[in-house]
């Protein structure tokens, strides 16, 4: 049986005021029946890991460098996210695919690197509109989910699929899309991992919000979701939590 799991994904938002969300979510959701992480920008890891200190909640980073420490300037290595008190790090977001050129070569590098360091990684993959307009999504997460993921992952290694064109829109699949997907990868991770691929979860994420939450987490192979912009409010990202520890969530 996989655990379900509420994550949240703050990007380039938040601030230290901010960290009252978390403090409100600590306390209206003591013992969660499901896993629940969130990963705020690198500088508010060890605030936010003081906040939630003695809660179930987790924290993690949002990218790390594929190298264990050295000369780069700017960037983060795996194990000072685990030390500033990370245990995740989400890697391959299709905002640094986009933004910074990550392909699956380099995604697939840093994941090992987080495994070595101690850290879970949460890899993320999904097709653009025009490659869901083209019928090319089976193709292109299966290419990422073949390329990105190393031969190191486990049971613990969480895969995210994010649909390009539904992160921020406010649009989402349909159920139907979303099941179609979810099936595929865990075919893949099945074929490539055994019976590790029954410990390893799958999220949706793009435009989950508490609104739609219950719908998404019915979906056979929905194992939590990746939340962006809902996570940012205790009361909205509350809402998804409870919709996820709901008994006829998959
Ligand atoms: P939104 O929930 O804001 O659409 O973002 C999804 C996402 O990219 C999470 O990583």
């Amino acid at each position: 049986m996989r655990r379900r799991l509420a994550a949240g994904n703050w990007k380039m938002n938040g601030s230290r005021a901010a960290l009252a969300e978390v403090a409100a979510l600590v306390a209206a959701h003591p013992a969660p029946t499901c896993d629940v992480l969130l990963c705020p920008p690198a500088t508010h890891i060890v605030w936010m890991s003081e906040v939630t200190s003695g809660s179930p909640i987790d924290v993690g980073g949002q990218d790390c460098h594929p190298n264990a420490s050295g000369a780069h300037t700017g960037d983060i290595a795996a194990a000072m996210l685990k030390d500033a008190g990370a245990s995740h790090v989400i890697l391959g977001h299709s905002e640094r695919r986009a933004d910074h050129g990550e392909t699956d070569d380099l995604i697939r590098a840093k994941a090992e690197t987080a495994i070595a360091a101690g850290l879970t990684p949460v890899i993320c993959l999904g097709e653009t509109l025009a490659q869901r307009d083209a019928g090319e999504t089976l193709a292109v997460v299966g290419r990422q989910l073949a390329g990105s993921v190393p031969d190191s992952a486990g049971a613990r290694t969480i895969i995210a699929y994010e649909p390009v064109w539904a992160i921020g829109t406010g649009r989402t699949p349909t159920l139907e899309q979303i099941a179609e997907v979810h099936a595929f990868l865990r075919g893949g991770l099945r074929q490539r991992f055994g019976a590790a691929a029954e410990g390893m979860r799958l999220l949706y994420g793009g435009s989950v919000k508490p609104e739609n939450a219950g719908q998404i987490f019915a979906v056979p192979d929905v194992d939590g979701a990746l939340v962006g912009g809902a996570s940012l409010k205790a009361a909205d990202f509350g809402a998804i939590i409870t919709a996820l520890e709901a008994p006829d969530a998959t």
